[in-house]
């Protein structure tokens, strides 16, 4: 019970959480006082029918709707700007972000600029608009990324491919929806390696050095929910309760990180992505094992992993596997001589900082070089 950091804890998002809560977003919508709303979601979202049933439930309320399909994985500024003349020829007044957390980031990233103008890049930071914000309604389709209840969009430069993190209170969600029913759609591989960064994102919030009483409440029950979700969604994908859990692992997570942010991993999965393409959870997820026993040789961290679970390492090893993933860089093509230009990029992760034992280029050369 060491942990009594600073922290300033409000919750921005309404929390709507149960089985076909989909149904509700027409009089959570009309709620929120506005009456012209865009709902921003990509092609498999439509294909499931999924964005149908959203508009169905506005129309039904009395609200005029506007679609947005285009979104794409890791969006990227250009997908912003797209989403924002949609938005600016619709005159919306509200804004859903309805699918994976690339749904969630692009409505956010268009809510910035539609706004308050400008370019993504004047957002990169946190507390950078300073016009009010729509409102937004966020419903995500997977259990993975939490943005549902985080302030931060994650968008790309379309130049430079840099992730930028752009966060601001105005820009997190007014309502979440966490209907269990939207997430049985997903594919497997989809499942396997969102449920995986879901459950970094809870074990990395409860290390770092923002960690707090607000995040460790979070973070073990968002991992409670992870851990007795993810063996039975990867065998039965139709199964309800276990969506459930891990939908709410998700969105605890989110919370988490909204309060303690994330660690090394996610420092170390960056670069590989960038260089290799490696998909965020399968990256995060082979290099969280490693990180955990950096991390471990602290025994005030090691102490906070016991809650855990005894050995966590192994414990996310089996998850990968039973995942179908990779546990070993050298299954990306990874090989030695790549080691220290990953290094140096995961040395200039922001998310670095945060580690609980400070990490140095040449750490991260050695936790790359045990994951090979
Ligand atoms: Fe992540």
């Amino acid at each position: 019970m060491t942990d009594l950091n600073a922290f300033d804890h409000h919750p921005r998002t309404r929390l709507v959480f149960g089985a076909g809560t989909l149904e509700k977003l027409g009089a959570l919508a009309s709620d929120l006082g506005g009456s012209r709303v865009l709902v921003v979601s990509d092609s498999g979202i439509v294909k499931a029918g999924h964005a149908a049933r959203a508009m169905q439930s506005l129309q039904a309320a009395g609200l005029e709707t506007q679609l947005f399909d285009q979104v794409h994985e890791n969006p990227s500024t250009r997908d912003v700007d797209e989403c924002v003349a949609v938005a600016r020829d619709f005159r919306a007044d509200i804004l859903v972000g309805l699918g994976g957390g690339s749904s969630m980031d692009t409505a956010k990233g268009c809510n910035f600029i539609f706004t308050n103008g400008g370019r993504m890049q004047d957002y990169w930071g946190v507390g950078k608009a300073t016009q009010p914000m729509l409102p937004l309604i966020a419903i995500p389709t997977t259990s993975g990324t939490g943005s549902e209840c985080q302030s931060f969009a994650l968008i790309s430069d379309e130049e430079t491919h840099v992730k930028m993190a752009c966060g601001d209170p105005k820009a997190a969600a007014r309502v979440a929806i966490l209907d269990p029913e939207l997430t049985i759609s997903q594919p497997h591989k989809v499942t396997a390696v969102t449920g995986i960064d879901a459950i970094a994102h809870a074990l990395e919030t409860a290390v770092t050095t923002k960690r707090n009483p607000v995040s460790a409440l979070y973070s073990l029950e968002s991992f409670r929910y992870l851990r007795a979700g993810f063996d039975r969604v990867l065998e039965s994908p139709t199964d309800q309760e276990a969506r459930s859990f891990m939908l709410l692992g998700a969105a605890f997570a989110g919370t988490a990180i909204e309060n303690s942010m994330l660690g090394a991993a996610h420092s170390c999965a960056n670069p590989l992505t960038a260089k290799f393409g490696t998909v965020h959870g399968q990256a995060v997820g082979l290099m969280l094992p490693h990180v955990i026993r950096f991390n471990s040789e602290r025994s005030e961290i090691a102490s906070i992993y016991a809650a855990y679970g005894e050995h966590l390492p192994e414990q996310v090893q089996h998850w990968l596997r039973a995942a179908g993933l990779s546990v070993r860089l050298a299954e990306l093509g990874v090989t030695e001589a790549d080691v220290p230009g990953l290094a140096a990029g995961a040395a200039k992760q922001w998310t670095a900082n945060f580690n609980p034992r400070p990490v140095t280029e040449a750490d991260f050369a050695a936790i790359y070089r045990a994951a090979l």
